[in-house]
C-alpha cells in the first residue's frame, strides 16, 4: 500500500505539498497540482481523503456509469441528469461500462484523483458485481431496485410488473408469457416477483417454460420469439421486461407468422419514444426517465455539498399507458 511519502517522492515536492494539494488544491500553483495528480496515479496511491475531504474541493463534474449506452432509456435518464447537472454548473462525464465490473472500478478513480466530485450509477446494484458504496465516495442510483445499499432513486418495479399483467389478465389471458432480463439483474428479479405475485392473486400456476431469459436488446427479444413460437401449448400473451425486447419479439414472432395481437398480445416497460410508434404500438410502462435523472443529481448534490439526506431512498410514480398491443382476448 503506498503512501503519502511515496507520493511526494515521486512528485518531487514536499509531503505538505502533497497534503494541500489533497485538501486544498486552490492554494497550490498548478504544476505542484499536476506532479501531485501523476504521482497519486504512478504509485497507486488511495489516500484517507476519500472519507476525509470530499467536501474541501470540487471539480465541478460527475461521473455517470452507464451500462449500455445504446438503450434509450438510460439515454433519457442522462437528459434528465445533464440538464440538472448544467443548472448547477456540473459537467457530466459518461462512463460506458458495458456491464463490466472491472470498468466501473476505472471509473470510480476519476473521483479518487478528484476529476470528478461523484458518482450516479445507472446499474441497479448487483453485490459482488457492482460498485459498493465507498467510504465517503458520494454516490447515488439513479435506477436503484429494493434494498440499494446506498441513496436511490428508483419506481416500484415490482408494483409496475404486477400492474401490467393483472391488466392481461383482465383482458382474458391466463397463459402468459415472461420475457425477463438477466437472471442477476435486480430490476428483472423485482419485475419477476410481481409478475409472480399477479398470476398467484390470480389463482393462476406460475409455468417455468414461460419464462425466457433475454439481455434487455431488440436480439434477445427477437430470439426469445422462437422459443415461445415453437411451444405447442403457446402463450396468448408476453410481458416483456423492457420496451427494446417487446420490440425484438414482435418482430420475431411475424417473422415466424404469428400475429401479434390477434394471436399474441405483448407488453412493455420503459415506455421509449419508439414504444408508441412500434407495431401495433405497446402497452407499456412508463417509467419517469428524465426525472429518475434529475433526482438522482439532486441527492448526488446534497451528498457532495456534505448534506444531511432527508431520505435515503426516492420511489418516483410511474404510469401505466395501454396501447394495441394488448387487446381483449377473444375466444
Ligand atoms: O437494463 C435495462 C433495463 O433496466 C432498462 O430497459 C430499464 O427497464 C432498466 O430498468
Amino acid at each position: 500500500m503506498s503512501n503519502i511519502r511515496e507520493v511526494s517522492r515521486a512528485a518531487g515536492v514536499s509531503i505538505a505539498t502533497v497534503s494541500r494539494a489533497i485538501s486544498s488544491p486552490d492554494k497550490v500553483s498548478e504544476t505542484a497540482l499536476k506532479k501531485v495528480y501523476a504521482a497519486i496515479e504512478k504509485v497507486g496511491y488511495r489516500p484517507n481523503m476519500m472519507a476525509r475531504n470530499f467536501r474541501a474541493v470540487r471539480a465541478y463534474s460527475i461521473v455517470v456509469l452507464v451500462p449500455n449506452l445504446s438503450n434509450l432509456f438510460f439515454a433519457t435518464v442522462i437528459r434528465g441528469i445533464e440538464d440538472a447537472a448544467q443548472q448547477k454548473g456540473y459537467a457530466v462525464l459518461l462512463g460506458d461500462t458495458r456491464d463490466s465490473h472491472d470498468r466501473e472500478q476505472e471509473y470510480t478513480r476519476l473521483v479518487e484523483t478528484r476529476q470528478a466530485d461523484g458518482i450516479l450509477q445507472l446499474r441497479p446494484h448487483t453485490p459482488g458485481k457492482s460498485l459498493e458504496p465507498d467510504s465517503g465516495m458520494p454516490m447515488v442510483s439513479a435506477c436503484g431496485c429494493e434494498n440499494t445499499p446506498y441513496p436511490s432513486v428508483r419506481i416500484d418495479n415490482t408494483g409496475a410488473a404486477r400492474e401490467i399483467v393483472d391488466y392481461l389478465i383482465t383482458q382474458g389471458h391466463r397463459r402468459i408469457g415472461v420475457l425477463a432480463g438477466l437472471p442477476d439483474n435486480p430490476h428483472s428479479n423485482d419485475r419477476l416477483q410481481g409478475y409472480r405475485q399477479s398470476l398467484e392473486n390470480a389463482g393462476v400456476p406460475f409455468d417455468p417454460d414461460l419464462l425466457v431469459n433475454g439481455d434487455f436488446t431488440m436480439g434477445s427479444g427477437q430470439m426469445a420469439a422462437s422459443h415461445f413460437a415453437r411451444m405447442k401449448d403457446r402463450p396468448t400473451a408476453v410481458f416483456s421486461m423492457n420496451d427494446e425486447m417487446a420490440i425484438g419479439c414482435i418482430q420475431g414472432l411475424k417473422s415466424a407468422g404469428i400475429r401479434v395481437p390477434e394471436e399474441m398480445s405483448i407488453t412493455g416497460f420503459d415506455d421509449i419514444e419508439f414504444a408508441r410508434y412500434s407495431d401495433p404500438p405497446l402497452t407499456t410502462i412508463a417509467q419517469p426517465a428524465e426525472e429518475l435523472g434529475r433526482a438522482s443529481f439532486n441527492t448526488l448534490l446534497e451528498l457532495i455539498e456534505g448534506k444531511e439526506l432527508q431520505q435515503t431512498e426516492t420511489v418516483l410514480p410511474y404510469e401505466f399507458v395501454v396501447r394495441k398491443s394488448t387487446p381483449a382476448l377473444r375466444r
